[in-house]
C-alpha cells in the first residue's frame, strides 16, 4: 500500500513539475514590470540596451549575451525561459528559477523582446 502511495505521489510531483508553467496557456506578460526586473538583476551584465556591455561585463571570461545577434533573436520564448530558469552551465549566467517567479520571468522576457524583437529564421 505504501508503495502505491509513494508511487502516486512521485507521479503527481513529476506531473506537476512538467505541467506547471511549462505548458501554461496564460502567457500574459508585462514589459513595464519586466523592465524593472531587468534593471535590478540583468542590466549589470547584459547592459542598458541588451547588447552584453553592462558595467560588470568586462569581468567575465564568457561575455554576457548580446540580445541583438541573429542567433539570439531567432530563439523562441521557451528557449529564453529555459536559460533564464536554469542558467548556462560554466558561465556567469546562473539560473533565476529560484529567485524570480514564473510571472516575473515572463515579464522580463517580454522586456527583452522589446529591446530585441523576435525574428524567427526560416
Ligand atoms: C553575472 C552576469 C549576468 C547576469 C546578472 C545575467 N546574465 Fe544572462 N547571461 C550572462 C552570460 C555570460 C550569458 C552567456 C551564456 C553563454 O554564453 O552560454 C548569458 C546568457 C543569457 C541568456 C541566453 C541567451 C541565448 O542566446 O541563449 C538569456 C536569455 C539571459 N542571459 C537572460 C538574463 C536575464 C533575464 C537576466 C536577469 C534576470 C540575466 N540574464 C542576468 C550573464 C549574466
Amino acid at each position: 500500500m505504501w508503495r502505491s502511495i509513494v508511487g502516486n505521489l512521485t507521479f503527481l510531483t513529476i506531473f506537476l513539475l512538467i505541467t506547471d508553467s511549462t505548458t501554461a496557456q496564460d502567457l500574459s506578460n508585462n514589459p513595464f514590470a519586466g523592465k524593472l526586473i531587468y534593471q535590478a538583476h540583468c542590466l549589470r551584465c547584459h547592459g542598458q540596451q541588451g547588447n552584453g556591455k553592462g558595467p560588470d561585463a568586462a569581468k567575465f571570461i564568457v561575455p554576457p549575451r548580446d540580445f541583438h545577434t541573429p542567433e539570439f533573436t531567432a530563439k523562441n520564448k521557451y528557449e529564453l525561459r529555459s536559460t533564464i530558469i536554469w542558467g548556462s552551465v560554466f558561465t556567469p549566467m546562473h539560473g533565476w528559477g529560484l529567485r524570480l517567479t514564473p510571472q516575473e520571468i515572463r515579464d522580463v522576457i517580454s522586456y527583452i523582446r522589446q529591446l530585441a524583437p523576435y525574428q524567427p529564421r526560416i
